[in-house]
């Protein structure tokens, strides 16, 4: 089956200083430490028309092997708390979508509610939360835990969560807030009413104290792709995150979430399914080769192995001959997709260790594409056409000139085929996804359960 219009969507996944691995070590990185530096970045996506700057987050700095941590940027460092910097961020832009990303195993669904409502009002109706459990289980200890929290237990904390934190977004009517100077009623107590949550994680009395957002309920998205991820997705996202590595995975993917839509009243319309993509392009496929080798020698072997052992959860990995080939290795309670991803990988194309994390540490697990204008072009339409994608959250190499690149090269060529915005249509990022503007549910409104 393949599309025959639409156009697709594009996201700006902003990872300081770049998603290569090696990215900051590259003399033309930004040092991705100032203000000024993601506000830079955000209006060189929106002046593309992206539907969305995304940002990452994570709870903890990897010490298990500090030396190893120390020699790269993306070892749970960040420059700043997403949702902090999306707010100063809203600011300096008008028009583009701003996602943050912030975890449901360690957050309260009252304060999550509270701040992406005020993003949202804070921007004028373009804010999305990234739902992420925390697949690095040593996050936990951050959080007065001693022991780590397992898969099972985290997915089903995030399905009660997520029900809380949008059931309180509709605890107050659009139009309850009156501030009628005149009959001195601030709001009117018949648009405004308690949530009573009370679950076997939760228990949440409100309403909120914040008006009702702009967009009603800031755009949900989500990036877990195992069996409970994919059903939590299917159920309450609104966006969805993911890395497939090829086109087949890339559809059957798509199929597989969007066929589970129908049994919680939802359409395929509903969910907007954005891969990654991490490419590096140039004017010829030679040049775009050369820029990526640049970034590969600039792997440092401590860091490449410490990448693909922290991703794929093998810590034994640190142990074995670089240059064996990777052996079958026990399950594991952090992220289950990308790892399943990488052995996958290893095992169909007989790869050693080294090999791997060199085919992982630019992209961790995500679709890499390397070649000229029309190479990423063609490959990016393929998947769209094929409803593999329904667009693609873009992984620049290196901040911000991966961004550049692709926006100044590849952006007029997607135009050119009909198939990316030339302008703005809308003023929220729900408005760019083409996402319909949930109203207030009736109140003790029951979970959509399969
Ligand atoms: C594009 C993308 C972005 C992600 N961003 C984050 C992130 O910022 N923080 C985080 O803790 N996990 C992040 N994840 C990991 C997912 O939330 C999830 O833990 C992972 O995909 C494993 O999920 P699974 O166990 O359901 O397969 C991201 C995943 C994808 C595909």
């Amino acid at each position: 089956m393949s599309r025959r219009d639409g156009q697709l969507s594009l996201g700006a996944f902003l990872l300081f200083t770049g998603h290569h691995v090696a990215a900051w070590r590259h003399p033309k990185a930004a040092d991705s430490t100032t203000l000024a530096d993601f506000a830079h970045f955000a209006r060189i996506a929106e002046e593309a028309k992206f539907d969305a700057v995304f940002l990452a987050d994570g709870v903890n700095l990897r010490s298990r092997n500090l030396d190893a941590s120390s020699r790269k940027a993306h070892s749970g460092y960040y420059p700043f708390e997403p949702i902090t910097l999306l707010s100063a961020l809203a600011a300096s832009t008008s028009r583009i979508g701003l996602v943050a990303t912030a975890s449901t195993s360690f957050s309260d669904p009252y304060n999550l509610a509270r701040q992406f409502a005020s993003l949202d009002h804070l921007s004028g109706g373009r804010a999305g939360w990234n739902l992420v459990t925390s697949a690095d289980t040593d996050a936990a200890f951050n959080y007065s835990r001693d022991a780590i929290v397992t898969h099972a237990d985290r997915y089903t904390r995030a399905e009660e969560f997520v029900d809380v934190v949008t059931g309180l977004w509709d605890t107050a009517e659009d139009d309850a807030y009156l501030r009628d100077r005149e009959t001195g009623q601030y709001f009117d107590p018949g648009k405004v009413r308690e949530l009573n949550h009370r679950g076997a994680h939760f228990q949440v009395r409100g309403p909120l104290n914040i008006a009702r957002p702009p967009q009603g309920h800031p755009v949900v998205v989500q990036a877990g792709s195992s069996e409970p991820g994919k059903e939590l997705a299917a159920r309450t996202a609104e966006a969805i995150f993911t890395a497939q590595q090829t086109l087949e995975d890339a559809v059957s993917f798509y199929a597989d979430l969007k066929g589970r839509l129908a049994k919680y009243g939802r359409s395929a319309d509903d969910v907007k399914i954005l891969p990654g993509v991490f490419p590096v392009v140039a004017r010829t496929r030679a040049e775009a080769q050369d820029k990526f080798e640049q970034l590969q020698n600039l792997i440092d072997p401590v860091v490449g192995l410490d990448l693909l052992s922290g991703l794929a959860g093998v810590e034994e990995l640190r142990n074995l001959p670089i240059d064996a080939p990777v052996p079958e290795v026990p399950d594991t309670e952090g992220g289950k997709s990308r790892r399943a991803l990488f052995l996958d990988l290893a095992a169909r194309e007989n790869l050693t260790i080294r090999q791997l994390y060199l085919r992982v540490a630019g992209a961790r697990g995500h679709w890499q594409v390397v070649g000229s204008v029309e190479d990423v072009a063609d490959a990016l339409e393929e998947r769209f056409v094929a409803y593999g994608a329904d667009g693609f959250n873009i992984m620049s190499p290196i901040l911000p000139t991966g961004l550049t690149d692709f926006v100044e090269l590849v952006v007029p060529e997607l135009r050119h085929r009909g198939l990316f915005r030339t302008d703005y249509s809308g003023t929220t990022l729900r408005e760019h996804l083409g996402l319909k503007r949930p109203g207030v549910a009736p109140a003790g409104a029951a979970r959509k359960s399969a």
